[in-house]
């Protein structure tokens, strides 16, 4: 069956973990004289041009357009764009504002027998190709055993947190969110994520609080992102007024003296994180953004492999 990667918990931890392999392998060229198709609803810079960059590496051509180019939904359905960019390409790369399109493109290709994977460039919920450049970061960083590690994600729980959460949970990574109220995740996105630290069985673990100088104490490493994602540009505002004390600033470090530091960009600074802070050299982001490319050519080696190549 074709394995889609829409977020990580799709993977089995066992698979997970061969993604990251295949992401330090140098690159086959597996995808000579094919294509990938990339369709973008929102802006990116790293996912883009990672994603574009994988697939050349791979020996592939990456075709990347944006929503309106197709007018998704109103010229014609997502499904049927899935379907006819199915008849082109090996993978599908897709950026959307709801997950749901994902899953509908997904479906759409699954009940045509159309074996093409859907891999998230990033949705509302979720962010897994940057999750899985985050781990390497932090393997880069630590060595690859990063059991009994401490991360501490700071401001709004959001796509790139939940998938960053169930990445290193599977790694055996005590997670520590720290949001105020309003901005945590729902009891059914914690229990997922903890279920995948016990599929893991490596000790992995998730707390949230609004405390977040006692979550930051003695922590290995601190994350955060921006406090709007995009789509949310309406509550800018609102959320400025609500995070403001969730930021990863130079007071905040002294909590954790040596912890690394890692943003998935883009940043804003003196809003979620400090100037002085991204540009500590406490801060792995440019590693992060490197590994964008070297996590996207584990993810297609590995969607690929399980289709067998075409
Ligand atoms: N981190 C990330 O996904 O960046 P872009 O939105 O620029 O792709
Ligand atoms: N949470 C952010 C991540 C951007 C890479 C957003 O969704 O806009």
């Amino acid at each position: 069956m074709t394995r889609h990667f829409l977020e990580i918990s799709d993977l089995s931890v066992d698979e997970l973990h061969k993604v990251l392999n295949l992401a330090l392998q140098a690159p086959q060229r597996i995808l000579a004289g094919k294509g990938v198709a990339l369709l973008f609803e929102k802006p990116s810079a790293r996912t883009r041009h990672s994603s574009e960059m994988a697939v050349v590496q791979l020996g592939g051509h990456p075709v990347t357009v944006s929503a309106a180019e197709v007018d998704l939904d109103r010229r014609e359905t997502a499904e049927d764009v899935a379907r006819t960019f199915a008849q082109y390409h090996e993978v599908i790369g897709a950026r959307v504002f709801d997950h749901k399109v994902l899953l509908r493109m997904a479906a759409a290709l699954d009940e045509a027998n159309f074996e093409v994977p859907i891999v998230n460039l990033l949705s509302d919920v979720a962010h897994p190709c940057q999750a899985v450049a985050d781990v390497l970061t932090l393997q880069e960083a630590f060595g690859a055993d990063l059991t009994g590690k401490t991360v501490t994600y700071v401001g709004d729980a959001n796509n790139v947190t939940k998938s960053l959460a169930l990445a290193l949970v599977a790694m055996g990574v005590e997670v520590r969110i720290a949001a105020p109220v309003g901005y945590q995740f729902d009891a059914t996105v914690l229990a997922e994520i903890a279920a995948y630290a016990v599929e893991a069985g490596v000790g992995g673990s998730v707390v949230q609080s609004n405390d977040v100088s006692t979550l930051a104490d003695g922590t290995d490493a601190f994350y955060t992102d921006v406090w709007t994602s995009m789509g949310q540009e309406a509550e800018a505002e609102q959320r400025r007024h609500d995070l403001a004390d969730y930021s990863v600033s130079e007071a905040l470090l002294e909590r954790a003296p040596g912890a690394v530091v890692l943003h998935c960009l883009p940043a804003h600074r003196g809003e979620e994180i400090e100037a002085s802070v991204l540009e500590s050299a406490q801060s792995l982001v440019w590693r992060q953004v490197f590994h964008r490319r070297t996590a996207m050519i584990g993810i297609l080696q590995f969607v690929l492999g399980e289709v067998g190549g075409k």
